[in-house]
């Protein structure tokens, strides 16, 4: 197939551009940044004309570009609302142009806020607590208003926290990544409260497979809208995290605990169920080996950097 990833030089990006053309699949790969292994158009979402240019003939779009920072975008709600809202639809828009009706999203935990209940299900109720959250809801609504008004075929992935090898961030404020690198380099590591907040770390391997799946869902089930999670279903808590990382490193980390964040859930993670039936998906990656296979990577980055 012929296939658009925006994104396609991020976390996820590259982990799915690898995945996708090892399938024997047609990439464009579009980003502001250059995928360090495939080449890359260096454009911007939110450029319609572009995007319309570079649409032409493709069968799907996955759609991966964003910002990510729930902290920036407290601050920032306006740039997060350009480029996440308005990219969005420049791409909707981009296709409806082409005849192109295809498209897999990348949806978050972050639509969901504080959870009201454990596991979280898909039909939970959704009040996001900052502007990121809150455009990656808009970014679905308006999905699914092109699946009803235009006959579009939409799914839409809500990630729990992904986590795994090449996670580069910049700035990185993602805690798996956050407390490797502090304890490979002997620093303080962070800790809010006592650390047992549980979160539900999804590897990013299983997440690709997801999206390989949800590209065979959406050929197969055309003009329909699917919304669902992908968690392991097997939330851990930060301390925990921390001592696997200790054990895949040997070393121990220089744990500082300081005052609870407010508005941090003391358990969030999500029901799989709905991924499990309609995708046939189930994470299979358990947080030690996860995690031991993100540490080598790291410090095998480090030592060669
Ligand atoms: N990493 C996570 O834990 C997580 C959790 C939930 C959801 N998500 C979502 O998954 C997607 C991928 O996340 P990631 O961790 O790979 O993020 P990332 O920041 O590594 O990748 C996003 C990519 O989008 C590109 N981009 C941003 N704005 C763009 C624009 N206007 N035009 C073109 N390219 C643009 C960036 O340059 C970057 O390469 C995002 O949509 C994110 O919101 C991630």
């Amino acid at each position: 197939m012929k296939i658009i990833v925006t994104g396609g030089a991020g976390f996820l990006g590259r982990h799915l551009v690898r995945a996708l053309v090892s399938e024997g699949h047609a990439l464009k790969i579009i980003d502001l940044n250059p995928n360090p292994e495939f080449a890359t158009i260096i454009a911007d979402v939110r450029d319609t004309q572009k995007m319309q240019e570079l649409i032409k003939d493709a069968d799907i779009v996955f759609h991966l570009a964003s910002l990510i920072e729930a902290g920036e975008s407290v601050e920032k709600p306006d740039k997060y609302i350009d480029y996440n809202i308005n990219g969005t639809l420049s791409v909707l828009e981009a296709m409806r142009l082409n005849g192109l009706k295809t498209l897999v999203f990348s949806s978050s935990a972050a639509i969901y806020g504080e959870p009201t209940q454990v596991p979280i299900k898909e039909d939970d109720r959704t009040i996001p607590i900052n502007p990121y959250g809150m455009t990656k809801l808009a970014m679905e609504g308006l999905l699914r208003s092109y699946v009803e008004a235009h006959g579009f075929s939409g799914v839409a992935l809500r990630y729990f926290n992904l986590y795994g090898p090449e996670e580069h961030h910049q700035p990185e404020t993602h805690a798996i990544p956050r407390f490797i690198e502090q304890i490979y380099q002997g620093e303080e590591v962070t800790v809010w409260g006592n650390g047992e907040h549980q979160r539900d770390y999804v590897y990013i391997s299983d997440v690709v497979e997801a999206h390989l799946k949800a590209l065979e869902l959406i050929t197969k089930e055309p003009q329909k809208y699917h919304y669902m999670n992908l968690s392991t279903e097997k939330p851990n808590s930060v301390m925990e995290v921390i001592q696997v990382i200790e054990e895949a490193m040997n070393k121990k980390a220089q744990i500082k605990h300081h005052d609870s964040r407010p508005g941090d859930p003391l358990k969030l993670y999500a029901d799989a169920s709905k991924a499990r039936e309609v995708l046939n998906w189930q994470s299979k990656t358990d947080l030690t080996t996860g995690l031991k296979q993100t540490v080598e990577y790291f410090v095998k980055f480090w030592q060669n950097s």
